[in-house]
């Protein structure tokens, strides 16, 4: 039951149900008090823009696309969205509005791209790059993962860079709906590039098994991909892509140190219980994998001593 006066503050934050309010003439390149400069791309919950606000600071507005998910369930993803806003290492939420063209969110700007750009421009990441990277998301994650809160959703076009690289995590509460009454699932709404960062309780809709887990399995698809340059799982269709996360094994990273492979190995265990529980075991984990001590090449044995 959401409380009443849930309503009222949630009611400065898009109601994707509504009818939009605002004066249809806005023309073309505003939305709200916002001025759209170029489009940055679209993902499952709209199209994003870069734009400035009135006194002239850059922004990301996203336009949301309408839902076909209850009003309950929009809510509490919202809900969700205005909670982890304004964590550390989460992309902060600035405002919230209807406009003439549907309702939007106005997002801390990221001007690195995603890293799902980064991925394609460099294809892949030296492994201590790759996990120092991952730490940092882990870390972010490790506070919400303590308050269970998880974002379901993990994937290369939601970890945005700022200017120095730092990555940011976006589109908390914006998971797509998943499964049907069922619990199947749909392939309604889901890409196919998303399915390989997907656990295999994710995939199966068993909803009572999803927990902090489900985010490690995420970035350990992640990991695995920035290191190696691939997804761990793939397949030629959505069906073929989620056998490959139920049934493939997971093949050893290259060149690699082999406690990192065998760290990643156990984000993606088919198995829930077998992966570590929630981001602060993994970001334990990928410090200890990343401290010199461990990395250092075999001891030479002591030169024999003379005389
Ligand atoms: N793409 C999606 N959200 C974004 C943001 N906040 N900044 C830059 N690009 C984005």
């Amino acid at each position: 039951m959401i409380p009443p006066e849930a309503y009222a503050r949630l009611a400065k934050i898009a109601w994707v149900h509504a009818p939009p309010t605002e004066d249809a003439s806005e023309s073309e390149d505003v939305i709200g008090r916002y001025r759209i400069c170029e489009r940055l791309g679209a993902g499952s919950a709209g199209v994003v823009f870069r734009a400035v606000d009135p006194d002239g600071q850059e922004v990301a507005v996203k336009l949301l696309r309408r839902r076909r998910s209850r009003g309950s369930r929009y809510m509490r993803e919202l809900e969700l969205l205005e909670r982890t806003a304004e964590r550390p290492g989460v992309v902060a939420l600035l405002d919230a509005g209807r406009s003439a063209r549907g309702p939007f969110l106005v997002l801390e700007l990221a001007v690195g791209g995603s890293l799902r750009t980064l991925l394609s421009r460099e294809k892949r990441l030296g492994w201590r790059d790759a996990s120092e990277l991952l730490l940092t998301v882990a870390e972010s994650l490790a506070a919400l993962h303590e308050e269970g809160i998880i974002h379901r959703d993990l994937k290369p076009e939601n970890i945005l860079l700022q200017d120095g690289g730092q990555p940011l995590i976006s589109d908390f509460g914006l998971a797509k709906d998943l499964g049907d009454a069922d619990g199947e699932l749909t392939s309604a709404g889901i890409a196919m590039g998303t399915i390989g960062y997907m656990s295999p309780e994710l995939l199966d809709g068993n909803r009572d098994q999803l927990g902090p887990w489900t985010d490690v399995f995420a970035l350990g698809s992640l990991l695995y991909e920035l290191i190696a340059g691939k997804p761990p799982f793939s397949g030629k269709n959505l069906r073929e892509a989620a056998r490959s996360v139920r049934e493939d094994e997971v093949a050893d990273l290259p060149d690699t140190p082999p406690r990192l492979s065998a760290l990643v190995r156990r984000c993606l265990a088919k198995d829930p219980t077998q992966r570590y529980e929630q981001a602060g075991d993994l970001a334990s984990a990928l410090r200890d994998a990343l401290s010199p001590a461990d990395n250092l090449p075999e001891a030479e044995p002591p030169a024999p001593s003379e005389g």
